[in-house]
């Protein structure tokens, strides 16, 4: 049994959203132990928080700066291989772009930068370091999605005619409102956030998830934000059209105020010969239409699916897996990579998705504020 990995962790304090999903996702395989952290900018919090969860106060650092420079001193045996940067957004880059500096492997959250040019500067400083980074498209690593990326390489649906995902929350409408309220959410700050909130926050999922699915590149798009009061910097709901070449069309829906939604990512992807369905919400249910015959239900772990599907299945069928599940298969990625070791493609998102996904967020942006007309998504 190879030894497990040495996990840094900076952000994803007792206080986060997201810092529960990666701690149990790196456990799952039990590839990972999380050997230092930075989990809050308050040391106080920080050294509670790794005393509540049982990570050594001596690798507990006061700053993230103090952290690496620390690392750094250890002997390579004992030292952080990689680090999950799990803070809010603007921090990505100069956190990312140090680590790979510094030699360590980066797992990343999305969006991977606040901008297209940082983006372009971390894929320079990532091709010199020649280490491993990943960005945690959460999604992914979902055995029902992976299915139907390798079902639509084989040419399940034919030629492809028309894609449309959705990613649809409401929970930005108690807060948007009330003036107070919206200022005080940092997801809604340009200077934590980027340039936009929905499509920053959101809209890049179902964009990443169009790609990763068909394997097409959108490669223009127009979008429509509504921002919903004058004095809101940030899009909190936006529809974007897209054009993937070769008559393939389609478009990515995005809202933080659809009341009374939850974590609504959605799929559907049109064919020739068949087409494909897929909630989130319901990810063990992949719905197969064709005209010719009835509706077919995939499900995980059973042999008809893929290799790639059944690799990230770890039950029989019927033990329903989840969003825990599916940020594991993209940590098993990392390890698996880490450790030189041959696996699909796919297996994790890379450094292009978060240079595509950014190059989609400022696609949006300017195509809304230039009175919605057609830009191209390069990268
Ligand atoms: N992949 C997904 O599906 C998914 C889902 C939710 C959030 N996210 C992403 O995860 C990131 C964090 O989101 P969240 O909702 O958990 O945010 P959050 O505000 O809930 O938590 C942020 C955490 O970062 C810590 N932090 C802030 N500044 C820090 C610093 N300088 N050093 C160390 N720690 C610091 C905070 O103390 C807090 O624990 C965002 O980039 C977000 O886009 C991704």
């Amino acid at each position: 049994m190879p030894k497990k990995i040495r996990l840094g962790i900076v952000g994803g304090g007792g206080d986060s959203l997201i810092g529960v999903l990666h701690r149990v996702a790196s456990h799952i395989n039990d590839n990972y132990q999380i050997t230092g952290a930075v989990f809050n900018p308050d040391f106080e919090k920080n050294k509670e928080f790794a005393e509540e969860i049982d990570v050594p106060l001596d690798r507990i650092y006061t700053d993230f700066d103090t952290m690496v420079a620390e690392e750094l001193k250890l002997p390579e045996s004992e030292r952080i291989q990689v680090f999950s940067i799990l803070t809010p957004n603007f921090l990505h880059f100069p956190m990312a772009k140090k680590l790979l500096e510094n030699g360590f492997h980066v797992i990343c959250e999305k969006p991977m930068t606040t901008s297209l040019e940082e983006a372009k500067i971390l894929a320079e400083t990532h091709k010199k370091a020649g280490t491993i980074f990943a960005l945690t498209h959460t999604y992914t690593g979902y055995p029902m999605v992976r299915q139907m990326r390798e079902m639509i390489k084989a040419g399940a649906l034919g030629k492809i005619h028309k894609v449309d995902a959705r990613y649809y929350q409401g929970w930005i409408n108690p807060i948007i409102h009330d003036k107070e309220k919206r200022n005080s959410v940092w997801r809604l700050d340009p200077e934590k956030a980027g340039i936009s909130s929905c499509m920053g926050d959101i809209g890049v999922h179902a964009f990443n998830m169009v790609e990763y699915t068909t394997g097409l590149e959108v490669e223009s798009l127009l979008c429509d934000f509504n921002y919903l009061y004058e004095d809101n910097k940030m899009d909190v709901d936006g529809t974007v059209l897209i054009r993937m070449g070769d008559h393939v069309k389609g478009v990515i829906r995005g809202s933080q105020v659809a009341t009374g939604e939850e974590n609504g990512l959605a799929i559907a992807i049109y064919g020739e010969k068949a087409s494909f369905r897929w909630e989130q919400e319901k990810p063990n249910f992949l719905y197969m239409m064709s005209d010719t015959e009835p509706t077919k239900i995939y499900k995980p772990g059973h042999a008809y699916n893929s290799e790639f599907s059944l690799d990230g299945t770890k039950l029989p069928a019927g033990h329903p897996e989840g969003i825990f599940d599916s940020m594991a298969n993209i940590y098993l990625g990392v390890a698996r990579a880490i450790r030189g070791e041959s696996q699909n493609d796919g297996a994790y998102p890379t450094m292009r998705d978060g240079v595509r996904g950014m190059s989609f967020i400022e696609g949006t942006v300017a195509s809304h504020k230039n009175g919605n007309v057609w830009v191209k998504v390069e990268g």
